[in-house]
């Protein structure tokens, strides 16, 4: 199999978008670093590499805190981040978008709040191909207050029915829907909208967990119809640490305080304090600022480019990739969801995941093996892990060729 040259995507060169991610020139054991695991965290651009780096030789100063010429252009760069997100998302306000440290931060954050509002019996509904994050969250909720966790299993692709779903809504209780919008171990993309439909008809809030999904899919909140939505910066080529809360107004807005500290007060005294209003109460503390600042770099980035066009040759090295990989004899894909995106998750015959990821880093492939913080995925699969390779929107045919190479080497030592 031979792979096109280029996308046929016209306003999309990702021979120059590459150019633009320093990480992507480096060799690695004497061989081009091939970087495949962007579903783990993503390279960064160097808009975004500058971007954190003025902050911390030019505009270090804390925000919303001094009137001094650093702390304004903190404060300004970091309020701006914020109208980004919220255009990123098309939210309806800037109060919407609350900073945290990541979708894990995001997501304990609103089991916490809102969690709190909860009585034991209530329930939870989850699906089978969550990761930790949105898992672990609502089980320490679950200890906590006495709500109940139920799942809507994964079939045997790896996708997760709709009627699964409702059949878990129709059996009543189901206070919160939380589910990923695409999995970060198989690359499944679940019917966000329909989902979101579905738990309001039941009485149900939704929450995405929108990890995977912000770098491989348009996000719009409002079309969408979720009440909440969690992501990370770093997946969007921004940098760690940072992450995004959206929660529709009104639900908010009738979260009580996460976390009690600097900036999410009006008024302190030892015998009341009042809390700021929408997003400080709900960011105590001095936040990651160059981070956030960085994630406002990837996201013009982002708008730079003709996303479009991106994405759809995104798909094509997806499709290039998954075909190449099916070829290789005794080589399993795990996961053959009709609409994936992102990630593809393999097994080899003899050889060990791990084995498979340390062979390919002898070629400069980097994927991710294990079980990808997933472990109840694994288990629907029957395997304890995975190999992985995840792409990102500088992933090209090249990258794939060497894979498919470096996976060869593999299936040759072991067969
Ligand atoms: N959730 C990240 C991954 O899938 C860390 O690798």
């Amino acid at each position: 199999m031979s792979s096109p040259a280029k996308a046929a995507t016209p306003s999309f060169d990702v021979d120059l978008l590459r150019a633009q991610f320093p990480a992507l020139s480096q060799e690695v054991r004497g061989k081009q670093l091939i970087y495949l695991d962007s579903a783990a965290t993503a390279l960064k651009p160097q808009c975004v590499i500058d971007a954190v780096a003025q902050v911390y030789e030019r505009d270090c100063g804390n925000i919303h805190r001094a009137v001094h010429l650093p702390s304004q252009r903190a404060t300004q760069s970091f309020e701006a981040t914020r109208e980004s997100v919220r255009s990123f998302l098309n939210a309806e306000h800037e109060k919407e978008i609350i900073f945290t440290s990541g979708t894990t931060a995001s997501i304990n954050m609103l089991a916490q709040c809102y969690g709190r509002g909860l009585k034991a019996g209530d329930k939870i509904l989850v699906t089978g191909l969550e990761h930790h994050s949105n898992i672990v969250p609502w089980q320490l909720l679950c200890e906590q207050v006495g709500t109940e966790l139920v799942v809507a299993q994964l079939d045997e692709d790896g996708d997760v029915p709709l009627d699964r779903i409702e059949a878990l809504l129709k059996a009543g209780g189901v206070k919160v829907v939380a589910f990923a919008y695409i999995s970060n171990a198989l690359g499944t993309v679940l019917p966000a909208k329909k989902i979101c439909a579905m738990a309001r008809e039941y009485g149900a809030i939704s929450m995405i967990d929108g990890a995977q999904a912000v770098p491989h899919l348009d996000i719009d909140v409002r079309d969408l119809g979720c009440d909440f939505y969690a992501f990370s910066g770093h997946k969007l080529y921004a940098p760690t640490g940072t992450g995004v809360l959206y929660g529709r107004f009104e639900l908010l807005n009738s979260l009580p305080p996460y976390q009690g500290g600097g900036d999410m007060i009006r008024n302190v005294s030892f015998e009341k304090t009042t809390y700021a209003e929408l997003p400080n109460r709900l960011e105590a503390g001095t936040p990651n600022i160059a981070g956030v600042i960085g994630l406002g770099a990837a996201l013009s980035f982002l708008n730079s480019i003709d996303r479009a066009a991106a994405r759809a040759h995104e798909e094509e090295v997806f499709r290039y990739a998954d075909k190449a990989l099916r070829e290789i004899p005794g080589l399993r894909r795990i996961g053959t969801a009709k609409h994936s995106i992102g990630a593809l998750s393999f097994v080899m015959d003899n050889a060990h995941p791990h084995d498979i990821g340390t062979i390919v880093d002898m070629e400069g492939v980097a994927l991710r093996t294990g079980h990808h913080c997933a472990q109840p995925v694994m288990k629907a699969f029957s395997v304890p892990a995975t190999a992985r390779a995840s792409l990102g929107i500088y992933t090209n045919f090249a990258d794939i060729d060497a894979l498919i190479a470096s996976v060869r080497v593999v299936q040759e030592m072991f067969s």
